[in-house]
């Protein structure tokens, strides 16, 4: 099982989802803009993707703007639309070469029709990757996400074709974002808060939790693969007890 490459212990995380914080920190240590941070952070959030290729790990889920984020100044807004606009101009080739397949979770609509364009025409040219889910999440928000699939469940019952009795965890699972991927085992933020920041809230019920210090433009590939040995390091038990894993696991 152990390849050349890659260093770590096995097994490697299925779904990693990182909340890329502390861009603006960052700059503000060296006497910049903000917006240096967030142009620092795009390359920060390319590193990652790379790494996650040649690892071999299969879903990668970045937060890049929360539904929350608006409501900063206009100018770091439009910055990072911008570029958002030009990663994606600049990136979706190589994402194709790596074998990159995108997509992109959150209330969409509320982005200019120029990046709604760009974001629709990226998700058709990588649509053949199939060495890694690449899921970008834009104007997403962990409540908005339940509510939508809420309200869809909802509408299926006013069309007479779904029972309210039917509606369970697993029902509803696939009407929340990304409910077709294995859910994230691997949780990483940066930045030093320890909060989840309205992210993935319904699919990060039993994931691993990471916290980091590191400012994100910093986090290369050393930063990853310490997050990942210390989600090696754990026994997950899902409400077994240690010794009902092990019985598992040792067999
Ligand atoms: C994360 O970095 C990027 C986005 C939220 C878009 P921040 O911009 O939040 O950086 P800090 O937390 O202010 O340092
Ligand atoms: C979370 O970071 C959102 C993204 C990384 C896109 P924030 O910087 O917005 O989170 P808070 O406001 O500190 O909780
Ligand atoms: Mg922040």
């Amino acid at each position: 099982m152990s390849s050349d490459t890659a260093p770590q212990v096995t097994p490697m995380p299925q779904h990693v989802a990182i909340v890329m914080d502390g861009n603006g920190r960052w700059a503000k240590q060296r006497g910049k803009p903000r917006t240096y941070g967030h142009r620092r952070g795009a390359r920060a959030a390319r590193a990652a993707v790379e790494h996650c290729v040649r690892l071999g790990i299969p879903n990668l889920t970045l937060f890049a703007f929360s539904s929350e984020n608006w409501s900063r100044p206009v100018e770091e807004v439009n910055v990072l639309m911008t570029l958002f606009l030009r990663a994606l101009r600049n990136e979706v080739k190589d994402l194709v070469k790596y074998g990159v397949r995108l997509r992109f979770v959150g209330d969409v609509t509320q982005l200019s029709p120029a990046l709604q364009q760009a974001m629709a025409r990226a998700v058709e040219d990588t649509s053949a990757g199939t060495k890694l889910n690449l899921n970008i999440a834009v104007n997403y928000g962990g409540r908005w996400d339940i509510v939508q699939a809420a309200k869809s469940l909802a509408e299926q019952v006013r069309r007479g074709e779904l029972e309210p009795d039917a509606i369970d965890a697993g029902l509803f699972q696939r009407h929340v974002c990304l409910g077709d991927l294995p859910e994230p085992d691997l949780f990483i933020r940066t930045g030093g808060e320890v909060r989840i920041s309205n992210f993935l809230i319904w699919q990060l019920a039993y994931t691993e939790l990471h916290f980091t210090a590191c400012m994100w433009p910093d986090f290369g590939a050393e930063e990853f693969d310490v997050a990942i040995a210390s989600f090696n390091r754990v026994q997950r038990r899902f409400g077994q007890t240690g010794e009902q894993v092990e019985a598992v696991g040792g067999a």
